[in-house]
């Protein structure tokens, strides 16, 4: 890092796709101090332009050599570019913040969400995760709830956007939807099935022992790590929805102690990075239309769980970015803490 050195020059790895435009609008809108931006992507982009700061950037062909002078580099180029590339990066003298699940459950790897355990950080040795989206969507709002009374279990269904299979599953949910609508057939390319009108469960591999997706898989494991609660109990079901880019979580949690939902609201009332959208008059909850392109996850639907006798659970119901806090907005906040 080029401490005393000035501002750092900065790299996205990835950057035409739906993670990479997002993070070089938030490293804009955020006013983040560098003093170079580069731009990689595949052979395919190489030479494309991309606005930043009233420049025009070039996207270049990333290679072995790219991250020479590099401080710090947003990866969002898939696990498979981040297991080749980030070491190299980090050899190159890079810090690399990954947004792929190449590296999260490594013991020497920070797996971060600044508003839980920025702490963590100061143990990074050049590379560090970028949570799953539905993870960082799901937990963030429960963090102060975690704290002022342990959540010991906590069950998930999800509601995930295209957005999160990348830019070619939101271009295949449009036109899909556009074919369906003219009674058109569509052969679907990106996702495993038909998109338009339809859900389906994660379109990731299931373990054979659990029988859980490996998104599941992912929420379960990631949301211990980033707790440093190794003892959480918790399970996920993760559905793929025809939303274009924000993720939505149900959510039922059973804490240590009995609480309310007047106590949940009052926790998460000025709790950082989150807004309430609880209107039980007007029917008006958390939507994902509502949270696209908003930093805040939306938190609503605040309820006692009825059927825990002890008054120790809750519901409630969540919507959040894909591309911004579950991904972009997160990696650029990672970025700022370093
Ligand atoms: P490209 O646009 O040139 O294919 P998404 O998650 O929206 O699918 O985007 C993936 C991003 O990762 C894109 O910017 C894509 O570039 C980039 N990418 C994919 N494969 C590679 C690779 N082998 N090397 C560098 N960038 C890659």
């Amino acid at each position: 890092m080029s401490e005393g050195r000035g501002p750092p020059v900065v790299a996205i790895v990835g950057a035409t796709g739906a993670v990479g435009v997002e993070l070089i609008r938030c490293l804009e809108e955020r006013a983040f101090p560098l003093s170079e931006l580069r731009l990689f992507a595949s052979a395919r982009s190489a030479g494309k332009m991309l606005a930043f700061r009233g420049q025009s950037l070039p996207v270049r062909e990333l290679n072995e050599h790219s991250f020479s002078g590099v401080d710090i580099a947003l990866f969002s180029a898939g696990g498979s570019t981040s297991k080749r590339f980030a070491p190299i990066a980090v050899r190159a003298g890079a810090t690399v913040v990954d947004n792929s699940s190449a590296f999260r459950m490594d013991a020497g790897v920070p797996l971060v969400v600044p508003e839980i355990n920025p702490h963590t950080l100061r143990t990074h040795q050049g590379i560090i995760a970028n949570p799953n989206c539905c993870a960082i969507i799901a937990i963030t709002p429960l963090w102060p709830i975690h704290r002022s009374n342990r959540i010991r279990r906590l069950t998930l269904a999800t509601y995930q956007a295209a957005s999160g299979a990348g830019a070619a599953a939101m271009q295949e949910l449009l036109e899909s939807t556009r074919a369906y609508l003219e009674g058109r057939a569509y052969q679907h390319k990106v996702l495993p099935h038909p998109y338009a009108f339809n859900l389906f469960s994660h379109n990731t591999s299931i373990d054979p022992v659990t029988g859980y997706n490996d998104e599941e898989t992912k929420v379960i494991q990631e949301t211990r790590k980033i707790f440093g609660d190794p003892d959480i109990r918790v399970s996920a079901t993760c559905v793929r929805v025809p939303v274009l880019r924000a993720h939505s979580v149900a959510i039922t949690l059973e804490c240590e102690r009995p609480i309310t939902p007047s106590q949940v609201r009052e926790l998460l009332q000025s709790a950082p990075g989150v807004k309430l959208v609880d209107d039980a008059q007007r029917n008006y909850f958390p939507m994902p239309q509502d949270a696209s392109g908003q930093d805040p996850i939306l938190v609503g639907r605040i309820r006692q769980d009825l059927s825990d006798p002890g008054g120790r659970s809750i519901c409630l119901f969540v919507a959040g970015d894909q591309l911004l806090k579950g991904a972009a907005l997160n990696a650029v906040q990672i970025a700022e803490a370093l």
